[in-house]
């Protein structure tokens, strides 16, 4: 991913080099690339190649960038760290950083169009479709409205678990989908992957909030604690911690279990699930 990014975004020697370093600030050395592993692992159930599938991996990855830096403004959740780093806004300022997220938005989209991610264009439009599903109202930008309102409003479980859903779990639904889309699985070959990935998405934002409440910032890199100081309902403030743990397990477990049709070959996207619960950062 680092390298991919580094080749898209050279910075130009005009007034807009602050905007491409403000871009490689954010995408470049850092993040667990969970979405481009679950794009990798899916894809490769099915032989796709690698290239092809790198392609797919990036354009994923460029829109939860985007989707951080402007998590992080002050508009939103005004964090100053992230990845170990000062936040977009705090290296550069607040306006080059809506401008670099808007910038890795349409970046994901171009990099999709372009022949180079499939060469049948069916297979490209399905792509485009569906991440900008998956990050729209439907998804992950819709979820994020839901997540500012949830500091003023109490919500009750379905909600939350609605609003968890869209804001994290449809992008990472969004790359499994990919690997299939890639993998030209039928609508109906696709349940068992879509099933893993609902399940897998609602635990790694269990896991988020867990970590918020009790991680260690130096190594998750972001500042912690805000959840509750903001005052958001959360699987956390709704469970309560020991009840929140369990329903992580449960839906890891169940995640898993989506699996069963396929052999070794899946391994690794078992073994996904398993790194979403006991992950430090
Ligand atoms: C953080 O995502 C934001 C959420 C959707 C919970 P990650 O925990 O995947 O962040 P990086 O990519 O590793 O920095
Ligand atoms: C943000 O959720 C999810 C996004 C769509 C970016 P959080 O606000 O909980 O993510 P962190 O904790 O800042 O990474
Ligand atoms: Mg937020
Ligand atoms: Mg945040
Ligand atoms: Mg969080």
């Amino acid at each position: 991913m680092d390298r991919q990014f580094d080749r898209l975004l050279p910075v130009p020697d005009d007034p807009r080099a602050d905007l491409y370093r403000a871009m490689r600030h954010a995408a470049i050395g850092g993040g667990k690339r969970l979405r481009p592993l679950l794009v990798f692992a899916t894809a490769r159930l099915f032989g796709v190649d690698r290239s092809c599938t790198a392609r797919a991996a990036l354009a994923v990855e460029c829109v939860h960038v985007y989707s951080l830096i402007h998590d992080d403004l002050p508009a939103m959740d005004d964090d100053d760290l992230r990845r170990g780093k000062p936040t977009v806004h705090r290296a550069f300022d607040e306006s080059t950083a809506v401008l670099a997220g808007d910038c890795l938005h349409a970046l994901a989209f171009e990099v999709l169009a372009d022949e180079a991610t499939h060469p049948d264009p069916f297979v490209r439009s399905e792509l485009v479709a569906a991440l900008a599903h998956a990050a729209g109202p439907a998804g992950m930008a819709g979820g994020q409205m839901m997540d500012l309102r949830a500091e003023s409003q109490s919500f009750d479980l379905p909600t939350v678990t609605r609003l968890q859903a869209m804001k994290t779990g449809a992008l990472i639904g969004c790359a499994v989908e990919s690997g299939a889309i890639l993998g030209r699985l039928t609508i109906e070959g696709r349940r068992g992957l879509r099933g893993y990935a609902h399940d897998l998405g609602l635990a790694f934002q269990i896991a988020d909030d867990i970590l918020d409440a009790t991680g260690d910032e130096e190594s998750v890199g972001k500042r912690l604690r805000k959840d509750g100081e903001q005052g958001k309902e959360t699987f956390l403030t709704l469970l309560g911690l020991d009840r929140a743990r369990e329903q992580a397990q449960i839906l890891v477990r169940q995640a898993v279990e989506h699996l069963q049709h396929y052999g070794e070959e899946a391994d690794l996207l078992r073994e996904i699930a398993g790194f979403v619960l006991e992950r430090d950062r």
